[in-house]
This record gives C-alpha cells, structure tokens and sequence, in this order.
C-alpha cells in the first residue's frame, strides 16, 4: 500500500480518537447501519481532498464501510492530525492492519508540508492502481481545480509560465502540473473523464464551481454541500463558534475577555466567531460590505465599523470573508503591538501577509510552531502614515491560514457529523442517480433527515404534525416542512 504521513507508529493514539469521535458522529454511523450490507459505494473511487482529521477519519471509514476505494490528502498544509491519519493507514481493528502490515487506506497528508509537498499529495489521490477516480469529495476545490485545469493546460499544448504576481501557492500548482503532464500528458484529460462528479464541502470551493460553472468551465456534475442547512448554519456556525477560541487559546493563551476583537465578516462563519468572542468578554466589532450582514450585525448589538477607524484599536482581528487582502499591509502596519491576527476563512490571502513581508526591515520570530510574531520597523510604520510609530510587533497565527485548525484541530465531532452525513448522501447521489452538468443542491428531504439523525443524541423531542395541520400549512406529514426559498 502507498501512504505519506508523520508517523505511523500514532495509529494506536489516532485509533482511540477515533473511536470516542464515531460515538460523538450519529449521522455517519446511522449510514453505516443502513447501507452498510446494500454498499451503494461499491466500485466508487474516491479521491478525498479535506482536512485530515479525527472526524476525516469517520468520514472515510464511513465511504469505506459503503463499499468505496478511498484515496486521500489534506486540503490544507497545517490542518493534518498526524495521529487521524495514521490510524486511516493502519485500518480498523477488522481490517487486521497493523503499522508494519497496514491495511487501511492510503493517506498521503502530515501537519506542516511545504507547498511543494501539498501539490504532490493532491496529485497522489487521483493514482488508483486500477484505473482512474469517479468522484472527488472536495474542500475549497483545489483537487477539482488540479484536474479541470491539467485537462485544459493539456488541450492548450502545455502549462503557462507563471505571472509575476502568481501567489507561491499558484506557483507551486504550476510546476506540479507541468512535472504530472512531463510523465504522462494525457493524464488529466483521462481523469476529467472518468469523474462521475465531485462534492464540496466549503464556501469558498463552492463559489468557485458556480464561476466555473458560468464560465462553461465545468466538467462534471457537482454537490454543493456547503449549502445543505444541516452545514453552513451548524458547522460555519457553531463549528466556529467552538474552534475559534480553542485554536486562539492554544496559540496564545492570552486572556479575551475585555479585548477589543475585530471580526471581518459577518456571513455564517462570522456570526459564530463574533458570538464566541463575545461570549469570553471580548467587546467585538464587525465589519462588512453587506448592508444587510452589517445590519444583522447591528442589530444583534455589535458596533459596526470600517476596519480603516478601528486598526489601532483591536486586540485580536479574525478574518472570515472568503476574500482577499481584506486586511491589508498598511492594516498590519497601524496595528497596535502584540495584536493578534488571524484567518478562519478558506485561503490565506485574506491577510495580506505575503505584502508584508516584502516590507524591509520586517522581521518574523517564531514563537512556537504556527504562531509568529513579526517586528514591524519604525521607518515603515511612518512610512505608512502611523501617528507615534515607533517599532511594534502583530502575532500572526498559522501563517494567516486557517487558525482554527491550524493551531487546534477544527470543529468537534458532533457539528462534523452532520456536515459529514451530508458528504456521504451527497456522494451516493452523484454515484447511484444521473445528475446533468451543473452545481446542485441536495433535496430538503435529506437536509432533514440529517438534522433527524442528530436529535436523539441531544435528548431532543420533535413535535409531530396532525395530518389536519399538515393539510392547513400545506406539507407533507413526513417533509419537507419549508418551501425551497425559506431561509433559516
Ligand atoms: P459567507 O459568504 O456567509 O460570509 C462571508 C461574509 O464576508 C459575507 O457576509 C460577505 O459580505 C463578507 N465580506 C466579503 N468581503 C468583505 C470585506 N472586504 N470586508 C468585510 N466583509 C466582507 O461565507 P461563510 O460561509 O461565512 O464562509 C466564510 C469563509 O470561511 C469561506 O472561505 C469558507 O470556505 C470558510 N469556512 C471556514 C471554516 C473553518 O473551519 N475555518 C468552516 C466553514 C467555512
């Protein structure tokens, strides 16, 4: 079996992880007991792009247990739980893998790759021994985008020359793509091919299928998972609103309540930060470009400003936006010192870090792994128009990646489940029915069943419907219950 982890020798840790987390996962393990005999993922290839975690890891044991081959990377190069996918490589106890004889799946992700090595994992999961993948299970699309632009890099005769201002990321892609084509130039096109279709799991990946999609640019059917209500109003929500302060804490271990915390953004992933932040005693300011995020923001009591009045002001600043170089260098440089700067949103670009660093006289100290302190130079500070200057420093977290699973280990298990049940439904739909070319939503029937799933274990009681009330609000006993505009 090919694999590219830490250590293997963390199984056994990684494997008692996992075994608390499935009893904290209702949903997948539900799927597993009702379709673990019918195994509606048989002859399933699936290359899976996301976080290498402990719940990752219920996930593809949970594809397995439906019959699916699995390959896997990490979708990001700090979120990888070294444990998680040591255990994914060893195999469950049936399996009978052990580390010297592993007989699990092949996982090639560890905390702490290069760029360099990121691309290579991604390419590794498209390399089933027989034949190609026919469906990718995404995060933030940066498998699908290896496959949709190898093919068409390939139909245009070659990989372009990287631009001037190409992030390193882009830039690492490109020769990537340019060794993979080197070995064998009808690869891509072969892939693109053979993939039935691709779920994703986030925002950020999501808007990029639907630009993709208007471009004419998509190649096969996708599932937005992100939209299923049983994700993005739970996982960007809650999820955040526990791994926000996990991952600050652990980081820093500096005190938020009676901070001044400055939340950029207000989508889903926003509202749960500014409420977790809020919870510790920070006092939070949001900004938007929404008027009516900035209104729900308003309205549910925070001060509402411009990030360009309150600089000086923060103690802790969390992006959230899915944009880029929402915080910029002349931001970084009019911090006061020892702010705390931080992404929880998909890519890195929101904090222009890669500006910064080309301002002379800055420096980076590394405080522990993840967590930086970068000395701002008086001359630079003045030069960017801050009043009394002098040299200060910004704490910058996970390179200005994901904080949240950079320096903690992202959403717990429980929210996961039900984001992870989605990814499974959504992976047997696109297997098992004929989706058109497109970007779809899962049906409602299936947003409830997964909220169904996960009632039980909070002791809650749902109310049932009298078929007269049924008849009067005009719904079905058994669902859907709301009309597809309604909103939540
Ligand atoms: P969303 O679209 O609901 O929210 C983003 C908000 O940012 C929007 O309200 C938008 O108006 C605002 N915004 C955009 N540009 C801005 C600017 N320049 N200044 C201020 N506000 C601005 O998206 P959602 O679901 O909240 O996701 C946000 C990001 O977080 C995405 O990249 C997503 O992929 C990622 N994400 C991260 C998770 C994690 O575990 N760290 C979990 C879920 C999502």
């Amino acid at each position: 079996m090919d694999y590219r982890i830490a250590d293997i020798s963390l199984a056994e840790a990684g494997r008692h992880q996992i075994r608390l987390a499935e009893q904290e996962m209702p949903g997948l393990m539900a799927l597993r007991e009702e379709y673990g005999a019918e195994q509606p993922l048989k002859g399933a290839r699936i290359a899976g792009s996301l976080h290498m975690t402990v719940q990752t890891a219920v996930l593809i044991e949970t594809l397995t247990a439906l019959g699916a081959d699995v390959r896997w990377a990490s979708c990001n190069i700090f979120s990888t739980q070294d444990e998680a996918a040591a255990a994914v490589v060893v195999g469950p106890e049936h399996s009978g893998g052990t580390p010297d004889d592993p007989r699990g799946v092949p996982v090639f992700a560890w905390k702490g790759e290069t760029l360099e090595e990121y691309w290579w994992a991604a390419d590794q999961i498209f390399r089933f021994p027989a034949g190609g993948p026919n469906l990718i299970l995404d995060d933030g699309g940066d498998a699908t985008m290896l496959v949709a632009k190898g093919a068409s890099f390939e139909e245009a005769g070659g990989v372009p020359e990287p631009a001037e201002d190409d992030s390193a990321e882009y830039v690492e892609f490109l020769a990537r793509l340019r060794a993979s084509l080197a070995e064998d130039p009808g690869r891509f096109s072969r892939i693109a091919e053979g993939i039935i279709g691709v779920s994703e799991e986030t925002t950020t990946g999501v808007n990029r299928l639907y630009q993709a999609h208007q471009r004419g640019e998509l190649r096969f059917p996708a599932i937005n998972v992100n939209d299923s209500v049983t994700k993005s109003k739970f996982d960007n929500r809650y999820g955040i609103r526990h791994s926000l302060p996990d991952g600050l804490n652990r980081a820093t271990d500096v005190l938020i309540g009676g901070k001044i915390a400055v939340v950029i953004g207000y989508g889903d992933v926003g509202k749960g930060a500014a409420e977790a932040l809020r919870g510790q005693g920070a006092r939070v300011i949001v900004t938007e470009i929404d008027p009516i995020c900035a209104l729900q923001a308003a309205m549910d009591g925070y001060q509402v400003a411009r990030i360009e009045d309150v600089v000086a002001e923060g103690d802790i600043f969390i992006t959230t936006t899915g944009n880029t170089r929402v915080i910029t260098v002349e931001h970084l440089l009019a911090m006061k010192r020892n702010a705390i700067v931080g992404n929880i949103g998909h890519f890195d670009d929101e904090i222009d870090l890669a500006g910064l660093e080309r301002v002379p006289g800055v420096r980076k100290v590394e405080i522990k792994p993840q967590v930086h302190e970068w000395i701002l130079p008086e001359a630079a500070r003045r030069e960017a128009g801050v009043e009394q200057a002098g040299e200060s420093a910004i704490i910058v977290l996970s390179e200005g990646r994901l904080l949240n699973l950079g320096n903690a280990t992202g959403h717990p298990s429980f929210v996961m489940s039900a984001s992870f049940t989605n990814q499974v439904m959504a992976q047997i739909e696109l297997y098992t029915k004929d989706y058109p070319i497109g970007v779809h939503l899962l049906p409602k029937q299936l947003d409830e069943k997964v909220a169904r799933l996960h009632l039980d274990a909070l002791g809650v009681r749902l109310t049932e419907l009298t078929k007269e009330q049924a008849e009067y609000i005009g719904v079905d006993v058994a669902g859907p219950y709301k009309q597809e505009h309604y909103r939540y």
